[in-house]
């Protein structure tokens, strides 16, 4: 049906995340990540790579999605992302929320990217989101928060997420080209309700990682694109 782009890492920890499977990595669960509310999310979810997390509530009602996308940077003033590809599978058009550190020590930003073909600029995106923030976590965590508009009656989104490079004087620099950064997407499938009961979600509960369906043999993904961006922007 879908998937997303991909953006950025290390082979190391590629191996590492590869060797983990979504049954024995738990994570998620044991973080204690509360929504712009002060709830916990719905559901968790152990990102299949990059060593990501998707915490999330879906409100059938109002169409929004809420997620904390909890990541850590491979440098200290490397970049994290998390995205929404509203009308493909690939990283072009991926709607992208995007942080970093301008320098150990520094207060995270997050900025927004709509991405078309090979461009990575800073830009407005294609629909509402509201409550956009990042926090600084430990270990060198960073956490997005946002809350965006879903069209109604969808019953899944392109996700995409990242973790990248240098950013320099705002720049973002291009993420790593190993296969966790470039599998790095998945269906989010929205109408699959939770039943883990608001606690955080244990991965284990039906229904919690199996509704992602990851996609890995596309042809275009965001680290080609992020590369070619790269070349363009510089
Ligand atoms: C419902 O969506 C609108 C945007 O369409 C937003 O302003 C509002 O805060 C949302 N309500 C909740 C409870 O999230
Ligand atoms: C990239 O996108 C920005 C914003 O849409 C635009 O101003 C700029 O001209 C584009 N650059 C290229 C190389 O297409
Ligand atoms: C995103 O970029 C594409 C291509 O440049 C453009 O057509 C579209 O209008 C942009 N979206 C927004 C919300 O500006
Ligand atoms: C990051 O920047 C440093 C110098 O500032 C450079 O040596 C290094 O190659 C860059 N790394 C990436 C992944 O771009
Ligand atoms: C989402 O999950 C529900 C319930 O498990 C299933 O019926 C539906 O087909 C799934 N949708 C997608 C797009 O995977």
């Amino acid at each position: 049906m879908a998937s997303h782009y991909s953006l950025l890492l290390i082979l190391a920890v590629a191996s590492v995340v590869s060797i983990i499977s979504p049954a024995t990595s738990l994570t998620c669960s044991t973080q204690n990540i509360l929504s712009s509310d002060k709830t916990p999310f719905q559901t968790c979810l152990d990102l299949p790579e990059l060593e990501s997390y998707l915490h999330y509530t879906y409100d059938a009602t109002n169409s929004s999605l809420s997620v904390a996308f909890v990541a850590t940077p491979s440098r200290s003033d490397g970049w994290i992302a998390w995205a929404i590809n509203p009308t493909a599978t690939t990283m072009s058009g991926s709607q992208t929320f995007l942080a970093y550190r301008s320098g150990a020590g520094e207060a995270p930003v997050v900025k927004t990217y709509n991405i078309s073909g090979n461009n990575l600029s800073e830009g407005r995106l294609a629909f509402e989101f509201w409550n956009l923030r990042v926090e600084a976590l430990n270990g060198g965590r960073m956490a997005i928060f946002t809350t965006v508009k879903v069209p109604a009656g969808d019953g899944s989104v392109n996700q995409v997420w990242q973790v990248g490079g240098n950013v320099t004087n705002g720049r973002v620099g291009v993420h790593p080209f190993s296969p966790p950064n470039l599998n790095s997407r998945a269906v989010l499938n929205l109408t699959g309700t939770t039943s883990t009961g608001g606690g955080g979600g244990g991965s284990k509960t039906p229904g919690n990682a199996g509704w992602m369906i990851t996609n890995v043999n596309l042809g275009v993904n965001l680290g080609i694109l992020v590369l070619l961006g790269a070349i363009f922007i510089f």
